[in-house]
């Protein structure tokens, strides 16, 4: 039960997005056009809803564009999706530098080509001191090969926090909102650890139809939910209501 609507979050307060961009294969095909031309349209998106997170109040966007079990598709799909991250970064990185957007890259690097890696760590130096925000792309990633290497890096003494520290990284942490696009409704091995206790927020369009307003949709559903941790509900006159209808 919700008692009231909640004050606004200060923008000041660590916000992470998450997004499953998902969707585009079929978005390309239901426009007659291919599945590369979906992706190409995702990149679209993409860059829609960085330019719109910051003024929403979101600090880190971890965006998923590749997974580690997307090698199973056809070669030249995978061909596209490498040569839109290198023409992404080409094209976008100089400029989310100058604005302040931190780039941080998740997932594995000794699948991608040596010149695309050292484009990417390039543009990583150098926003680190990047403020308005951090874009996080997930590449070649799996979130339980990560929770695996970081656990065995660790070794047994290992500690939760010591494994939370390990798996965030820069600006990662805790996701607080997870949005999938494509009218799935599954994780697909994205930041299990940080998703702990994301809310999740679906919206059944093709991630290339996902428009700024949609993500600013999602953020307002987000702050109106009430987040309990596993905990009771934050207004002890609400949580009195609670136990007198459940009684
Ligand atoms: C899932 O849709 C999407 C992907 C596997 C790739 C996501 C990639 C982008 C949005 C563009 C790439 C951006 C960068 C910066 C590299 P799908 O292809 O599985 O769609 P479907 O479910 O309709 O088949």
């Amino acid at each position: 039960m919700q008692s009231s609507t909640p004050a606004p979050r200060p923008m000041f307060e660590p916000f992470h997005v998450a997004i499953i961009m998902d969707g585009n294969g079929r978005w390309g095909v239901g426009q007659q056009m291919t599945r590369a031309d979906g992706h190409r349209a995702g990149v679209e998106a993409l860059r829609r809803a960085v330019e719109a997170a910051p003024e929403l109040g979101v600090t880190t966007l971890t965006v998923f564009a590749f997974s580690c079990d997307n090698w199973r598709r056809p070669a030249p799909e995978v061909a596209t999706l490498i040569e839109l991250l290198r023409a992404y970064i080409a094209s976008d990185a100089a400029r989310l530098v100058r604005e302040g957007v931190r780039l941080v890259m998740l997932g594995r690097r000794d699948r991608l080509p040596s010149d695309l890696v050292e484009e990417i760590e390039a543009y990583e130096a150098a926003s680190i001191g990047g403020t308005k925000m951090t874009l996080r792309i997930a590449f070649d990633y799996s979130a339980r090969a990560a929770i695996a290497e970081a656990a065995l890096s660790l070794g047994p003494g290992a500690t939760l926090d010591d494994l939370d520290r390990l798996i965030a990284g820069p600006c990662g942490g805790p996701v607080d909102l997870l949005i999938r696009t494509g009218g799935e409704k599954r994780l697909s091995d994205f930041l299990l650890w940080e998703c702990a206790y994301a809310e999740l927020w679906f919206f059944d369009g093709m991630w290339p139809a996902f428009a700024s307003d949609d993500l600013a949709t999602a953020v307002d559903d987000f702050r109106r939910r009430e987040r309990r941790f596993g905990a009771l509900l934050a207004d002890p006159a609400a949580a009195i209501e609670v136990s007198r209808v459940a009684a």
